[in-house]
């Protein structure tokens, strides 16, 4: 039973309806939760018809109230595992302790390599040969805590922004997934 967080195009949460549609996937995805209200994750749910709801920090007086209808939201659907797919928000050390142990992440490079929100074309600035992405468990520090499953590609001489994205997701779509299970089987013993 997964809570999914995006905050953007959500093809990361696509692969995961379509795994579980297909049969492919054990998961039960309870809600998608989206701070982002014009965002593809929010058109792909209701195409899907997976219940979603959109939070935005904006409708909130103080970071914690925004975070607590987060933390509600994902209670009141039960969620074992939160997944976050693409979700741009940092979240707090109380968010953290909250589902201790049961959040997970996606990021676009070989961390500890490129935290933050530019990883992708830190990668390109810096000549890097090799780039990727990583899920790990969230930690109180940002794109930290225990890696779970790392994925690599070679950078390309002509790649680009666009090119290189492209690419890394290809490998996304094959490691949450799998991470997902890993961290299933840990939170089920
Ligand atoms: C993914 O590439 C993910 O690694 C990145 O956002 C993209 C979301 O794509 N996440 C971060 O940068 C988090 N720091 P999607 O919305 O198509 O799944």
């Amino acid at each position: 039973k997964i809570g999914v967080l995006a905050s953007g195009e959500g093809t990361n949460f696509q692969e995961l309806i379509n795994l579980s549609a297909e049969n492919k996937f054990d998961i039960d995805i309870k809600v998608l939760i989206s701070n982002n209200e014009g965002a593809g994750c929010i058109k792909r749910a209701k195409k899907a018809n997976t219940p979603y709801k959109i939070i935005k920090r904006n409708n909130f007086t103080s970071n914690e109230l925004f975070e607590e209808e987060i933390i509600n939201t994902l209670i009141f659907h039960d969620v074992e595992l939160v997944v976050m797919a693409g979700w741009m928000k940092i979240v707090s050390s109380f968010f953290v302790s909250k589902f201790k142990d049961k959040i997970i992440n996606i990021h676009p490079s070989l961390l500890p390599s490129y935290k933050g929100s530019k990883a992708i074309e830190e990668a390109l600035s810096n000549n890097s040969k090799i780039t990727g992405c990583s899920v790990h468990f969230v930690d109180k520090e940002v794109d930290s805590g225990s890696l779970i499953m790392q994925a690599a590609l070679s950078v390309l001489k002509d790649d680009n922004f666009i090119t290189l994205s492209k690419r890394i997701q290809i490998l996304e779509h094959i490691i949450l997934p799998l991470s997902i299970s890993h961290a299933g089987f840990l939170i089920r013993g």
